[in-house]
C-alpha cells in the first residue's frame, strides 16, 4: 500500500477591488444574473458567467422546476450557452455567485457535483484549463486554477478510450 496526496489550490481574494478589471466584469455580470434566476423552490439564486479568450462573456442562472429532477444550475446554462454558440471555444473563466435571500451566505458558492463534472467535459473539449471564480454575499472571492482541484480523479472521455 502506498498513500498518494492530492492537493487542492485555491487563492483568497477578500475583495473584488483586488482582481483585473476584465474578471471583475465578469463577476459583476454573474451577479446580475441573480436577477434572473427562477428559483421558486429552492430560493437559492445563482449566477455564472464564463468568459471566452476573444472576450465574449456568456452568462446563466438557475432555472427550477415543479419537477424538481429538471432543475438545471447556473454554471450548466452559461457553459452551455458557450457550446451552443460555438464549435470551437476556450473558455478563460467562470465566475460563480449565489445569493440566499432568507440567509447571507458566509462562503463562496462552490459547484454542485454535477456541474464539476461539466466542467471538467469543457475543459477537455478545449484542452486547457478553466480559471473558477466563486463568491457570494461575503464578497470574500476563491480563484481556482481548474477543475481537477475540486474534482480529483475525475472521469472524463479518456477513461472511455
Ligand atoms: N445550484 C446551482 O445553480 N449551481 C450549483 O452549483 C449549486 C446549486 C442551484 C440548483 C437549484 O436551483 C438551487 O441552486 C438549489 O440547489
Amino acid at each position: 500500500m502506498k498513500r498518494e496526496k492530492y492537493n487542492f489550490d485555491c487563492e483568497v481574494f477578500e475583495s473584488i477591488d483586488l482582481l483585473p478589471k476584465d474578471i471583475q466584469h465578469m463577476i459583476a455580470l454573474a451577479e446580475d444574473q441573480l436577477n434572473y434566476s427562477y428559483a421558486p423552490y429552492s430560493n437559492f439564486l445563482v449566477g455564472a458567467a464564463a468568459m471566452l479568450d476573444n472576450g465574449e462573456i456568456h452568462t446563466g442562472c438557475n432555472q427550477e422546476n415543479a419537477s424538481y429532477p429538471l432543475c438545471i444550475c447556473a454554471e450548466r446554462v452559461a457553459l452551455y450557452s458557450v457550446g451552443s454558440k460555438h464549435k470551437e471555444f476556450k473558455i478563460k473563466a467562470l465566475a460563480i455567485t449565489a445569493h440566499n435571500p432568507a440567509k447571507p451566505n458566509e462562503d463562496p458558492c462552490t459547484p454542485c457535483g454535477a456541474c464539476r463534472q461539466v466542467i471538467q467535459e469543457f475543459e477537455h473539449r478545449q484542452d486547457g484549463p478553466i480559471t473558477l471564480y466563486l463568491t457570494g454575499d461575503s464578497g470574500k472571492i476563491l480563484k481556482i486554477e481548474g477543475i481537477k482541484n475540486i474534482l480529483p480523479l475525475s472521469f472524463s472521455m479518456n477513461n472511455l478510450l
